[in-house]
């Protein structure tokens, strides 16, 4: 004899229509509606749906709030202040600044580099987790400049590329970033893409525009940026601002100063 599925029981159906009504009044946000059908007397009390909280006037608890990042704490002019916006509209000044606390990180170089402090502390860390992390070994290519080498760099690019091509690599004296002791170049070991755009392609090169943020430095000249930058694509040249503020840009993906800070693009020199 072949068995036929039994009909739900009647107690069984009432408690699905109390249950699916307190579920659609939760989902909805409401208190659950008393079927007029049920009641405590017709349904098990273990089996009563929960009726939800009834709402409060409170304020909703709140998570801790993260101050807002206060882009006036440090200065944008001072040649001295790690957040400096050195461009083609922004001489150092004095135009021959040399900073202060200048030391030679132990990190391998083309040229014996000296930095900031902070920033040859960083940097060394930064070498060291990039090739921990796989992207093999970095050194440096050249770090600070004095206002005097910058003379000799910038007219040795307008010698070889004249005026208008040099102005669009290399900073004219008393506008470069290498004289604030705060940029670096970055090749590989072994040296390969030097100085050029295939950098940017190199596992070093792809590894330092993701992760130099988290050693406080910026890709300073990138691609889509020359209109405010004024200077081509330097995938090789980082600028060291400190983690708050570089953690800051790439959280909000401003990737250039000017544009941060909101300041004038500087395409072009003013005279
Ligand atoms: N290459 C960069 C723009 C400099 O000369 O400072
Ligand atoms: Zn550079």
């Amino acid at each position: 004899m072949s068995r036929r599925p039994s009909l739900p029981h009647p107690a069984a159906t009432v408690l699905a229509v109390v249950l699916s009504a307190g579920l659609l009044a939760a989902c909805s946000g409401g208190a659950p509606e008393p079927s007029p059908s049920t009641s405590a007397a017709t349904v098990s009390p273990t089996l009563t749906p929960t009726p939800s909280p009834t709402p409060t006037e409170e304020a909703p608890p709140t998570s801790p709030t993260t101050p807002a990042f206060d882009k006036a704490a440090r200065s944008v002019d001072d040649p001295a202040s790690l957040w400096v916006v050195s461009d083609k509209l922004r001489a150092l000044d004095p135009v021959d600044y040399v900073p202060g606390d200048l030391v030679t990180p132990d990190v391998a170089h083309q040229n014996p580099p000296t930095l900031r402090a902070e920033a040859a502390a960083a940097v060394v860390e930064m070498f060291r987790a990039g090739e921990a992390e796989g992207a093999g070994a970095f050194q440096v290519q050249s770090a600070y400049r004095s206002y005097d080498t910058q003379v000799s760099v910038y007219a040795g690019w307008v010698q070889r590329l004249g005026q208008a091509q040099a102005d669009a690599q290399s900073a004219r004296p008393g506008f470069s970033e290498h004289q604030t002791g705060l940029a670096l170049d970055i090749s590989p070991v072994p040296l390969s893409c030097a100085l050029q755009a295939c950098f940017g392609d190199t596992p070093q090169g792809q590894w330092l525009a993701a992760n130099a943020w988290r050693f406080g430095f910026l890709l300073r000249y990138p691609a889509d940026k020359v209109a405010v930058t004024g200077f081509t694509f330097e995938p090789w040249h980082f600028r060291y601002v400190g983690v708050p503020l570089a953690t800051e840009m790439h959280d909000t993906g401003v990737t250039t100063l000017e544009e941060f800070f909101g300041l004038p693009a500087a395409p072009d020199y003013a005279g």
